[in-house]
């Protein structure tokens, strides 16, 4: 049985020279590690006022699987403003704003002509492993995403998603040197968005795995896109980049799920991808996506060492 409050806490988890506090870290998440998508799923009562139990075990969910699956008691309470009420509630103001993003910063996704460069979350093709915001600069980067479904495909849309910090353990576990390679400032570049033949975001350039120096935690930026993504010319790179899609590959690892109308994700921008899908006449697939720069707001009880 693991305990949800030892989140352990240390500024030193990710240097790679310090291994009494990893193993520590390393412990805990592969303890917590999901076995089945039950353990991740909190009921919500009312969403623009959670309970303190409800507030608490969506956090501790967010530390020790990185994710979190809330239902809704009520499936009538499904009005847009839920999502900034419960990101809220969870410490998160800091929405970030995209090209297809709503006023008000949530974005509606759901299949929709668009004009210019097509956007495959606004179409129902699959959507290959990725973190979010892996375009956005260094300090846009996307922490936290609530992503609630208000109405499923008639058909598919499934999600998948592995903590990335679990991924960080593989990899660090197997080989110290591709961690290196990944926290490389140049490590991944995404080119320009030419659009019109304007250039409407510059080229972005930075690390896969970064920390954040402020709470010490892990951001992972990746897209397994083969198109639109230049990796560093460098065989460590290339060799980490190779293991992190076998490990994507590995369905043992990770986890599926597919969210039913009133049901929403919280999650630490963990690793993530989804099936194609098909609506029909009387059910289309709708989903409000919001995506914070604020981390999840620590947990009551964290237990510090080092
Ligand atoms: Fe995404």
């Amino acid at each position: 049985m693991i305990n949800l409050n030892k989140q352990p806490k240390s500024d030193k988890i990710f240097d790679l020279s310090c291994t009494r506090d990893y193993e520590i870290w390393r412990q805990f998440k592969l303890n917590a590690l999901y076995k089945n998508v039950e353990a991740l799923k909190v009921e919500i009562v009312d969403p623009y006022s959670l309970t303190p139990e409800e507030n608490t075990a969506i956090t501790q969910r967010c530390a020790a699987y990185g994710a979190a699956i809330y239902q809704l008691s009520d499936v009538s309470l499904q009005d847009k403003t839920l999502v900034h009420q419960l990101g809220q509630q969870l410490g998160l103001l800091s929405l970030d704003g995209n090209l297809r993003s709503d006023e008000d910063n949530v974005s509606s996704l759901q299949v929709r002509s668009q004009q210019g460069n097509q956007y495959i979350p606004y179409t129902n093709k699959p959507l290959s492993w990725h973190t979010d915001g892996y375009y956005n600069a260094a300090d846009k980067q996307i922490w936290t995403i609530i992503m609630h479904c208000v109405s499923p495909a008639a058909e598919g849309g499934v999600n998948s998603l592995l903590d990335h910090e679990i991924l960080y353990i593989y990899l660090r576990d197997e080989n110290p040197l591709w961690i290196e390679a990944l926290m490389h400032p140049q490590a991944m570049t995404i080119p320009s968005n030419i659009e019109d033949g304007k250039e409407i975001r510059a080229a972005v350039a930075g690390p896969v795995f970064s920390v954040d120096k402020i709470s010490g935690r892990l951001h992972m930026r990746y897209s397994a896109r083969k198109r639109n993504i230049e990796w560093r010319d460098d065989v460590l790179t290339q060799h980490a980049v190779e293991k992190i899609n076998e490990l994507l590959a590995d369905e043992s690892i990770t986890l599926k799920y597919r969210l039913n109308a009133g049901e929403g994700i919280i999650c630490n921008n963990v690793l993530h991808n989804r099936t194609g899908f098909d609506d029909s006449d009387t059910q289309q697939r709708l989903m409000y996506r919001a995506r914070y720069y604020d981390q999840i707001t620590e947990m009551r009880g964290i237990k510090c060492f080092g």
